[in-house]
């Protein structure tokens, strides 16, 4: 009977979505903590929270009280008007980082759109519409709309969508000479994720943050980390760039973690970058809606919290202890990388090119991972995994990788 329905709402999705995702054999029912359960009751492990999304498990009771708090007085109001939850959000955020102005956005794109539109007019307002210019990384993503898939310096992404919006270029990442070479006086920001997520999971090398700081600062141009995926505590701290000394950007996204499981984006920035924008430049209709900031302001209370943060760096610890015990058993990696519960293992042969296999084998197995690509395996766990969980979820990885 189970099967037959699961069957049945596979097919049906298959033909009414545009085929634009290759969604899993299951059909997901509920979750609890770090676990999910599918309607015919098949339970997994959930090592990816919906893409680094979910960072306080699933049915998380302090998040599901505030969110019904709030839906039984005002859903939402659009920003011609303020709400309470909107503003304790902007807040705690300005409270909390380098910031002094909050845009919110309903997802990461959106977030990135928001900078690079405030970078622009940034550099038209004191300089000239010459100066607009933006590096980006290769291997970087920021989102999928027409100007983010432009920032976002991986062809396959961009093909068959042209014309694409001028005025990007794209450098190596962690190359420090060849940024040197690239950055100039028509550059009006650098954008950067301080991990790559979805290019693989790469770390900025020590340094090399400062030095995009420096050389921003020598052309006037704004630093701008895009944190949707590193940021929102996944690495430990709240903000991956938080790693690396006497760090200052001028903008940050964060989206993903932020709701919890609800969708909002935000860009952060200072008074001085904000102070360009004026009434009309830039807005949203449900950006900042009541009930998801009101969520957000729970969540980030929650990755604001030294608890959480602690056990963001024991289960990082565990969990790539476990990767390590798989590779003494199959030697499936050429490396294990990543920091906090952003962790990434890239495949070597035989098995490279086959994470998208090797990610199906693990769900049949009754354990959800990501893929970054064809050669990585991905694992975005929620930051309140508990250490029973994430063992049950390496047992069940072992189990499934230990056949191929
Ligand atoms: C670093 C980064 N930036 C931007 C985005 C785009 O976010 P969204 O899918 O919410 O638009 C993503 C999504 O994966 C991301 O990882």
């Amino acid at each position: 009977m189970a099967q037959d329905k699961t069957k049945e709402l596979l097919e049906r999705g298959r033909a009414m979505y545009l085929p634009v995702y290759a969604q899993r054999e299951m059909i997901l029912d509920h979750g609890k903590g770090a676990r999910l359960w599918d309607i015919a009751g098949n339970e997994y492990i959930d090592l990816g929270a919906g893409i680094a999304v979910s960072v306080l498990g699933h049915q998380n009771a302090e998040l599901i009280q505030v969110a019904i708090e709030q839906m039984q007085k005002l859903w939402h109001t659009s920003n011609v008007y303020f709400t309470e939850p909107a503003i304790r959000l902007a807040s705690d955020l300005v409270k909390n980082t380098f910031a002094e102005r909050v845009f919110f956005s309903n997802s990461g794109a959106e977030a990135n759109e928001a900078a690079i539109k405030l970078a622009r007019k940034f550099a038209s307002f004191h300089s000239s519409s010459e100066k607009h210019e933006i590096i980006t990384f290769e291997g970087s993503f920021h989102g999928r709309t027409l100007t983010t898939v432009t920032a976002t310096a991986q062809p396959k992404y961009q093909e068959g969508f042209g014309p694409l919006p001028g005025g990007f270029t794209y450098c190596p990442f962690n190359d420090f000479d060849a940024i040197e070479q690239q950055i100039s006086d028509k550059t009006c920001a650098v954008l950067v994720e301080p991990i790559q997520g979805e290019g693989g999971v790469h770390v900025a090398k020590p340094g090399f943050l400062a030095h995009l700081q420096a050389l921003c600062q020598k052309h006037d141009a704004l630093l701008v980390f895009d944190e949707i995926q590193s940021g929102m505590g996944r690495t430990g701290r709240l903000f991956a760039y938080e790693w690396e000394d006497n760090i200052q950007p001028d903008i940050v996204t964060v989206a993903k973690a932020l709701g919890g499981g609800l969708p909002i984006g935000s860009m952060l920035t200072t008074e001085r970058v904000s102070q360009v924008m004026k009434v009309g430049d830039h807005g949203s209709t449900f950006g900042g809606n009541p009930v998801i900031t009101a969520v957000a302001g729970a969540v980030l209370q929650q990755v604001c919290s030294s608890v959480l943060m602690d056990n963001v760096k024991k289960q990082s610890d565990q969990l790539q202890m476990g990767l390590k015990e798989l590779q003494q058993q199959k030697k499936l990696f050429k490396e294990i990388r990543g920091k906090g519960l952003i962790v990434g293992a890239e495949l070597q042969e035989p098995w490279e090119g086959k994470a998208a296999q090797l990610s199906e084998l693990c769900r049949q197995h009754g354990v959800l991972i990501l893929q970054a690509g064809p050669n990585v395996l991905r694992f975005l766990p929620p930051l309140n995994i508990t250490d029973e969980e994430l063992q049950e979820g390496l047992q069940r990885m072992k189990s499934a990788l230990s056949r191929v």
